[in-house]
């Protein structure tokens, strides 16, 4: 990424540009991968502003020129995707020492795919679940963003469908990675 981005915790006040931006992520940068159906059915429920990780701060915005064109983040708690909107529990806390933190909710504004944006926003989520002493991370991943993360050396662990409708679900990856020491110290 280049010097014209930046990268900031996101704020309380973001959540209504994010709302924007994630439906405009899905529609056209997963459109090679599903069906209008299965985004439109996933939208909100799985794909949509969890605000818990804003209020953790650990959801991280990028900008060009005052325009929010990326977001993304990890998270200390147990959900693995989705919106807040569809949580009916409070989302409990992972334990650094034994369970693995979750990297979570990554959206490119489409006019700025493939400029670097999801592996700056993935480098910063990697230093901070490191700094907060976890050894491992893990991901379930679109289709769509598969190759960032197997890029970062995530491996997949499992294949899945996730239920959407009755008769639609959206198949997706779940992934992990072990961080070194040396990450850790970084
Ligand atoms: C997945 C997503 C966040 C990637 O963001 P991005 O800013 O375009 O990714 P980057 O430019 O940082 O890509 C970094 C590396 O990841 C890999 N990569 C990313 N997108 C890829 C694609 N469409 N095809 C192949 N490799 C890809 C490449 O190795 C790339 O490095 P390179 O460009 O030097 O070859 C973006 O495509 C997106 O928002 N998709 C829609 C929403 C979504 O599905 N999010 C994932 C939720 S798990």
């Amino acid at each position: 990424m280049n010097e014209e981005f930046s990268i900031r915790l996101a704020r309380e006040d973001d959540i209504q540009t994010l709302e924007v931006l994630i439906p405009l992520s899905v529609r056209s940068l997963q459109a090679s991968f599903y069906s209008s159906a299965q985004m439109e059915a996933a939208l909100g429920p799985v794909f949509g502003v969890d605000r818990q990780l804003i209020s953790d701060g650990t959801y991280f915005i990028v900008e060009r020129s005052g325009h929010i064109v990326g977001c993304g983040g990890w998270s200390r708690r147990r959900a693995v995707f989705g919106g807040d909107r569809a949580r009916t529990q409070a989302d409990s806390s992972l334990d650094p020492e034994r369970d693995p933190a979750r990297i979570r909710a990554f959206f490119v504004h489409p006019e700025w795919a493939r400029r670097g944006i999801g592996r700056s926003i993935l480098s910063a989520c990697e230093s901070a679940i490191c700094a907060a002493g976890f050894r491992d991370a893990v991901l379930v991943a679109t289709l769509a963003g598969e190759p960032l993360y197997a890029s970062f050396g995530y491996t997949v662990a499992e294949r899945y469908m996730v239920p959407l409708t009755e008769s639609l679900a959206l198949p997706v990856v779940r992934m992990a990675k072990s961080f070194n020491s040396n990450d850790r110290n970084a």
